[in-house]
């Protein structure tokens, strides 16, 4: 295995702020790069801004500036935007950077010097928008599909790089490497815009016409064609030819992009890099777009998502997570706070965090927060093991956090949450803390949970590294020995017996659904509105005692000054008034006709001067509650075993 891993993002262009799209693949490199860390490699992450050509020219002029102040204003977004993001970036490079400048006239005097670039006259179809000369056939009803605008025709003497020369060198390189472009619909696609004959690719823009631009080292009347100075990024950024990080990092070299830019990537930067006589990069990983609502992000939209606004309203953690869950790597995806919140409150208040707080919590209910030891010929006799599930599940994320495939990583994750979720209620610690016989099985189970847990909080690290680090404290890991490595995390059993953990605590709290499209705010002051510990055990007889019955509502109304009262009147049998503090959730026309399940023989009480003669069972959510109603009709009064 190659000891380093180094992963690119685009450079951004410094004519917009950064949005959503910059902030996921940034995110992507950062949680591709920590899951590296965690295999043993030695990892670089870059990103930077691109901001040389026409549109950054014409996007300062708008704001009144020179091309270098705006660039300087927009990259200062940029580059602040990511601690704020917790992506841990190794070089943010600009490509206005003299050591960059530097780099470009190299490799463009070694290819200008090899042949491969040469001047010839060219009259083209160009689009302003994306500084590029079209072919007819890659127009859209002739307008540019991009920017929806019919291209200019142009005539000029320009030069031009030799692409065409290295056409079969780069399909039989994509097609002995087939992982070079992944996921596997991109390569084809480039394996197919490669089936028709390649034109050579205009490198340089006359001054004329242009002058914010690395001027060509071989003609000082141009100056370098934006794509040609961009790419290059990637390897002035490591110091080439002779830095150290150069030699290290660039032969383990992937790049990651959107659909966009797919072109440029697996096309010009690979022929580039073959004529100027550099390794090949490794892969080139492509994912496809967010949407909003459905809609193509845009500021003419106004749909333009802020991620520090995201962040800010539901959390760092929370936010990594969606994208990364919520995004099939490759595929378009769809944003919005509604599935958001959703994710937030099942995935992670629900089925992680509940299971951590109850797990945590047993343990002091039952060791007084002290981790147990324990007698593996119980585990092995009572078949109470949970190693063999969590090392498939290890090897599954393994291989899939390779490919890039991390919905599907954490889709092993949370199946095994579930599972451990299930292993808690078959095993029933409740039942077994109550004999003195099943100590030692008590001891496993929970000694085992926590391994789990364990497990977990190691492998979400690339996602959700604050996360990690509160359930590995919670679970008395050592903080200054994260337990982040994967060789540890596939060592069961090395929680410490003896430890003292300290209390359970609430990982993520839930959001109001209702508040989302306003930016919904955590309730940060609640508990979890499941209650994470279950009640204390009761026993069958004393379930028997309370006299659920089925009763249909007759009548029902609002209480004067009683906003969240209604008065029902029920049929269970014989008629009964019920008080019950349902009215924000429902109103009175909501139930009248309606089935509902009652406790029938609960002391009667006053409420607001009404006798109250029962109580209606419904499942309360911070203060949004849903009446329990039997899935079909039956007689009032039915009992419920
Ligand atoms: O193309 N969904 O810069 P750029 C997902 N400077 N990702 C998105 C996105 C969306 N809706 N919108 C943007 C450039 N991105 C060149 C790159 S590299 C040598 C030069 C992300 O500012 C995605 O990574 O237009 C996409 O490829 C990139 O931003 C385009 O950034």
């Amino acid at each position: 295995m190659n000891p380093s891993f180094y992963i690119t993002t685009p450079i951004y262009y410094v004519n917009a702020k950064p949005h959503l799209g910059h902030a996921y693949t940034t995110i992507v490199a950062d949680v591709a790069c920590r899951f590296n860390t965690m295999r043993g490699k030695k990892t670089f992450l870059l990103t930077g801004t691109d901001e040389h050509g026409d549109k950054v020219v014409r996007a300062a002029q708008k704001e009144n500036l020179s091309p270098r102040e705006y660039a300087d204003e927009i990259s200062r977004l940029f580059r602040n935007l990511w601690p704020e993001l917790n992506i841990n970036v190794n070089y943010f490079i600009r490509t206005t950077d003299q050591s960059h400048i530097a780099v470009v006239e190299q490799i463009l005097q070694k290819i200008y010097d090899a042949g491969d670039i040469y001047f010839s006259e060219y009259e083209g179809l160009y689009c302003f928008g994306c500084e590029r000369f079209y072919t007819e056939r890659e127009l859209v009803d002739g307008k540019c599909p991009d920017h929806e605008t019919e291209p200019e025709i142009i005539k000029e003497s320009n030069y031009f790089f030799r692409m065409s020369r290295y056409q079969d060198w780069l399909i039989d390189h994509i097609q002995r490497h087939p992982d070079f472009i992944r996921p596997e619909r991109y390569k084809n696609e480039i394996l197919s815009f490669l089936k028709e004959p390649l034109e050579d690719l205009c490198i340089s823009r006359p001054k004329t016409r242009l002058q914010w631009g690395i001027t060509l080292p071989f003609d000082t009347n141009y100056v370098t064609y934006v794509w040609f100075d961009a790419l290059l990024n990637y390897v002035s950024a490591l110091g080439y030819p002779d830095g150290e990080p150069f030699k290290m990092f660039w032969p383990a070299a992937q790049h990651i992009v959107a659909k966009d830019i797919i072109k440029p990537h697996g096309i010009y930067w690979p022929i580039m890099l073959k004529a100027a006589g550099i390794p090949i990069y490794r892969h080139l990983n492509v994912h496809g777009y967010w949407n909003i609502d459905q809609s193509k992000m845009s500021k003419s939209l106004g749909n333009v998502v802020d991620p520090i606004q995201i962040k800010n309203t539901y959390g760092l953690d929370a936010f990594r997570f969606f994208l990364m869950r919520e995004m099939v790597f490759g595929l378009d995806s769809n944003f919005n706070e509604a599935a958001l919140i959703q994710r937030i409150n099942s995935d992670l208040a629900n089925d992680l965090g509940n299971l951590f707080s109850r797990v945590v919590a047993m343990i002091h209910k039952y060791f007084e927060g002290i981790v147990p030891e324990i007698d593996r010929r119980i585990e092995q006799e009572s078949n109470l093991g949970l190693e063999s599930e969590a090392s498939t599940m290890i090897a599954e994320y393994e291989k899939t956090m390779e490919s890039f495939s991390f919905h599907k990583a954490l889709i092993a994750i949370w199946d095994f949450i579930s599972l451990m979720n299930k292993y808690i209620d078959v095993n029933a610690p409740w039942v077994l803390a109550k004999s003195r016989s099943t100590q030692k099985k008590l001891e496993v189970v929970l000694y085992n949970l926590l391994e789990g847990l364990k497990c977990i909080s190691g492998l979400i690290y690339p996602i959700m590294p604050d996360t990690a680090a509160t359930m590995q404290r919670h679970l008395g890991l050592a903080p200054d020995q994260p337990f982040y490595h994967l060789d540890r995390i596939k060592t069961w059993g090395t929680m410490e017996p003896g430890t003292r953990l300290p209390k359970s605590i609430t990982l993520f709290p839930r959001m109001d659904s209702k508040a989302f499209g306003s930016y919904a705010s955590p309730k940060q002051s609640e508990p979890l509105a499941v209650s994470a510990e279950i009640k204390p055990e009761i026993s069958f007889e004393t379930f028997k005692t309370i006299d659920l019955r089925v009763a249909t509502v007759v009548h029902a109304e609002t209480i004067p000054k009683a906003k969240k009262l209604l008065k029902l009147e029920i049929d269970m049998g014989q008629r009964k008034t019920i008080v019950a503090g349902i009215a924000a959730s429902y109103s009175p026309a909501d139930l009248i006709g309606k089935q509902v399940i009652v406790v029938a023989n609960l002391k009667p009480a006053k409420i607001m001067g009404i006798e109250s003669q029962g109580m209606l069972l419904a499942a309360v959510d911070n203060h949004e509650c849903a009446v329990t109603m039997p899935d079909k009709n039956v007689k009032a009064g039915t009992p419920l075993s």
